[in-house]
C-alpha cells in the first residue's frame, strides 16, 4: 500500500508547505527546510499511497537527532535514527502505526540496522503512543530546559 522512494524537489516543496493543526504547529514545514530535505546525507524518502499521492516522509540518520542529544552523547551507540511525518490531513485517524511499521520494514531492508532509535518531543503523546505500539521503549528523557525530549529505542 505504501511505496517508498528517494525524495524529489517537488516532494520537498510540497512538504515544506504542510501545516499541522495545534498543538502540532512545531512540525510545520518551512521553505528554508527544502535544501535539508534534499540533502542526500539525510536519506529523506517520500512515501506515496495507492494513487501515487504523497502521504508522508521518513528520514534516516543525523537529521532525526537534536543538538542537545548530540551534546549529551546520546547517539554514540549504534542505531539508525528515524524521523517521520504524515501529511497533515491524514494525522489523528489511526493510520500512524501502519505508516510507522511500513517505514521500519523499509529501513530494515535498506540499512540493515541493529536497532532503531527515535527522538520525540515529550509533549507529543500521540506520536509516543504510536511508537510504543510499534515496539519502541523510552530510554530516557532529556533536554536543556527540562525533559522536552524522549529518546526511544527498538531492536531492528
Ligand atoms: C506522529 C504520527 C505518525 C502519529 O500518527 P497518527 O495516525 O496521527 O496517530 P493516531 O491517530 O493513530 O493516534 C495514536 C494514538 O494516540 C492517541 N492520541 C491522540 N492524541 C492524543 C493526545 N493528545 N494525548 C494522548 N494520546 C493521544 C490516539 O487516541 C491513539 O490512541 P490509540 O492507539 O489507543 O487509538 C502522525 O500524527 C504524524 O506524522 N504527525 C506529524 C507530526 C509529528 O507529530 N511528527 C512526529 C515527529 S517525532
Amino acid at each position: 500500500m505504501y511505496v517508498f522512494r528517494k525524495i524529489t524537489a517537488p516532494d520537498a516543496e510540497e512538504i515544506s508547505r504542510w501545516r499541522y493543526p495545534d498543538p502540532y504547529a512545531a512540525y510545520n514545514g518551512d521553505p528554508t527546510s527544502v535544501p535539508g530535505l534534499l540533502d542526500p546525507r539525510y536519506n529523506y524518502h517520500a512515501v506515496t499511497g495507492p494513487e501515487g499521492e504523497l502521504v508522508g516522509y521518513f528520514c534516516f540518520g543525523a537529521d532525526a537527532t537534536v543538538p542537545v542529544g548530540r551534546k549529551l552523547g546520546l547517539y554514540d551507540e549504534d542505531a539508525l535514527d528515524v524521523g517521520l511525518g504524515m501529511r497533515p490531513n491524514l494525522t489523528g485517524r489511526g493510520l500512524g502505526l501502519g505508516f510507522m511499521q511500513a517505514g521500519l520494514r523499509f529501513a530494515g531492508q535498506t540499512f540493515s540496522p541493529t536497532a532503531f532509535r527515535l527522538t520525540v518531543a515529550a509533549f507529543n503523546r500521540r506520536a509516543v503512543k504510536v511508537y510504543g505500539a510499534a515496539g519502541f521503549e523510552v530510554v530516557r528523557a532529556f533536554g536543556d530546559r527540562g525533559d522536552e525530549w524522549l529518546l526511544m529505542r527498538r531492536p531492528a
